[in-house]
């Protein structure tokens, strides 16, 4: 299963749904399968959430049912941004990256939403405007359902952002001029695990990208208590809650961050990935990049 991480926890979502590459085309999914794979990792809840499902006569999933948890899941996701203010503290981050490409190559810069899910932080960042007008936005993701609802939500609001179908470890159909371009992601790092993140890295330095910033949370006692606490009042998906709770599980601390994007890319960029302090919180840095700038 493409987004099932190969060791360590997994989020429901990753074992609902499986697709063919490039085609983008959807692979039944046994109800068996994918709740094996939680339980094999001790997630007996989770499995238990994947055995609430509806299943075909064959077994499968419902796959009109599964779309319906994705939609939902991910539009509880997009109101969380919108409340902790995800879109603003990344404008905030990107700001600078974006000028010193600026300052390097002139000209349209593209920042590419690798693992964009709906587009709710891409779209709000085209929308505001807030990175400057010579910034144009590409979202892509693995789950065509996603970049189709994605796709909708922008032209319904009339922003200006492209989104594709494709995986986060080969982006090369987003990329046009790579001196131009920055990598971005919201959430994404530990949906890949550690053992892709080498690849990942690696894969940005094959095609030469201007620059990365991947923003995921910092794993942590105050990072935990917060999650769980939005988690719980803003929202009602059970598949949300036990999610948002592994995610943080998942994550990785800024150290084991830079030291999987070295290993990938190498000398390629200067890296850069604050340490969250842990000893009280700081809701504003909860979910911080992790920056490389091509040499
Ligand atoms: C936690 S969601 C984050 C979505 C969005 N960035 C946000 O912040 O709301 C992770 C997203 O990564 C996508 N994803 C997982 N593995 C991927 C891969 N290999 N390539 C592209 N997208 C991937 C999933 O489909 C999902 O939309």
């Amino acid at each position: 299963m493409r987004t099932a991480a190969a060791t360590g926890p997994l989020e429901v979502l990753d074992v609902l749904w499986d697709c063919a590459l490039p085609s983008g085309e959807r692979i039944p999914v046994r109800r068996d399968d994918a709740r094996g794979l939680l339980a094999e990792r001790g997630q007996h809840r989770g499995a238990r959430l994947v055995d609430a499902l509806p299943a075909r006569e064959d077994g499968t999933l419902d796959e009109d049912a599964v779309d319906q948890v994705l939609l939902a899941v991910h539009l509880e996701l997009a109101r969380l941004s919108e409340f902790v203010h995800v879109p603003q503290a990344m404008a905030h981050s990107l700001a600078p990256i974006i000028a010193r490409l600026r300052d390097r190559a002139g000209g349209t810069i593209r920042v590419v939403d690798v693992g964009c899910g709906l587009g709710f932080d891409t779209r709000v960042l085209a929308a505001s405007g807030a990175l400057g007008a010579d910034v144009e936005f590409v979202g892509l993701d693995l789950n065509a359902l996603l970049v189709d609802a994605a796709d909708r939500l922008a032209r319904a609001e009339s922003i200006d952002v492209r989104f594709l179908h494709g995986d986060a470890l080969d982006p090369c159909l987003a990329i046009e001029d790579p001196d131009r371009t920055l990598m971005i992601s919201s959430g994404l790092l530990h949906h890949l695990g550690r053992d892709a993140l080498p690849a990942f890295f690696a894969r940005h330095a094959e095609l030469g990208v201007a620059g990365f910033a991947h923003f995921d949370p910092s794993p942590g006692f105050w990072t935990d208590v917060g999650a769980w606490t939005l988690h719980r009042t803003r929202m009602r998906e059970p598949i949300s809650r036990h999610d948002g709770a592994v995610s943080m599980r998942r994550a990785l601390p800024s150290r084991d961050l830079l030291a999987v994007a070295r290993e990938g890319a190498g000398d390629a960029f200067d890296l850069a990935c604050d340490e969250v302090p842990r000893l009280y919180p700081q809701p504003d840095r909860i979910v911080r990049p992790v920056v490389g700038h091509r040499r």
